[in-house]
């Protein structure tokens, strides 16, 4: 089969697997990105284990039926305790403990209510923290209102699409071409679009600042009518799918609002959220039915997509592209 997309599959970086308020001590539960089967668990430590799916012993999967003993998952085949750094912490039947019957643990952390896990293709520890949202857990700002997708495409397209000025106007309907800037910061890519809204039949001159953290991890703040923050993450599943996570937060007070009354701040931003939602939406059809085109054509309205193709040459390593080389994914 041919590849739909040159570049590897899984990009390095930090990527969203669950939430920390739907994973509770003595959960555990099967997870399934980056082209593996995972276990996810939390300890009576509170701390959280993402292992490699598979027992060592005679390859259950920890996910079904297993349950959480002290700091350990516990295997529901023949009961071998494993902790959150992939150790065996039990075989409660053997009279000498087994060498080698660690398995591999992921490293995970929980920013903002997201748990993320950082993928790298040869096991190299992580190059960055991901940051909170500061407004996450703020009283000033509501909790999250969530939204999730899975979308068949590559994490490079979904991510090229903040910088693609043009298809603004002419996919999603904005009145003018946007100017977007970005600009390179190591593995952040900061972007800055003008955005006009509309509000009770005037305009409003707003601005939308974006934070790129990798691929997988984005804060976006928009100004304007009603202060909002969108967390979102896209991590991939397979070499051809992507579960897109949005998490949008509303400043509850009025400062930095148009809008005097709290329903009608609540209303409009629904509306808000609604109309960003739609944006993605449309952009479904686009991303799942393209082909990815190295180098594009472009023309001087286009946008910084050219910074955009340069920063993202960080998250491959030279080995996946010498396993794609080989006829083995990456
Ligand atoms: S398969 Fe897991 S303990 Fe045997
Ligand atoms: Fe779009």
């Amino acid at each position: 089969m041919t590849r739909r997309f040159p570049m590897p599959s899984f990009p390095v970086g930090w990527f969203q697997i669950a939430y920390s308020e739907d994973i509770d001590v003595g959960d555990v539960i099967p997870l399934h990105y980056f082209g593996q089967h995972l276990v996810l668990f939390r300890g009576e430590d509170q701390k959280l284990g993402l292992l490699h799916a598979y027992c060592p012993h005679l390859g259950a999967h920890l996910g079904h039926g297993g349950t959480v003993k002290g700091n350990s998952v516990v295997c529901p085949f023949h009961a071998w305790q494993f902790d959150c750094t992939g150790k065996c912490t039990d075989v409660p039947y053997a009279t000498r403990q087994p060498k080698r019957a660690d398995t591999k643990a992921w490293h995970v952390v929980e920013r903002s209510g997201l748990i993320l896990a950082w993928y790298h293709p040869d096991d190299e520890p992580p190059h960055w923290d991901p940051p909170a949202a500061p407004e996450y857990g703020d009283p000033e700002w509501t909790d999250y209102t969530r939204k999730d997708w899975t979308i068949r495409s590559h994490n490079q397209e979904m991510a090229e699409n903040a910088v693609d000025s043009a298809h603004f106007h002419y996919l999603h309907g904005t009145q003018n071409i946007p100017a977007t800037e970005a600009e390179r910061n190591g593995h952040i890519l900061h972007m800055k679009s003008p955005a006009t809204m509309t509000y009770k039949g005037m305009p409003v001159e707003g601005k939308i600042l974006s934070d790129l953290y990798g691929f997988g991890y984005t804060q976006t703040r928009f100004f304007g009518i009603a202060e909002t923050c969108l967390v979102s993450s896209a991590t991939p599943i397979d070499g051809e799918h992507v579960h897109v996570r949005f998490n949008f937060m509303l400043r509850k007070t009025l400062a930095g609002s148009l809008i005097e009354d709290p329903a009608m701040l609540e209303m409009v931003s629904s509306k808000f959220r609604s109309a960003v939602i739609r944006e993605l939406e449309q952009d479904i059809p686009i991303w799942e039915n393209k082909i990815y085109i190295a180098p594009p054509v472009l023309c001087d309205g286009d946008g910084p997509i050219g910074i955009f193709r340069k920063w993202v040459k960080q998250f491959y390593t030279q080995s996946q592209y010498e396993r794609i080389e080989q006829g083995l994914d990456a």
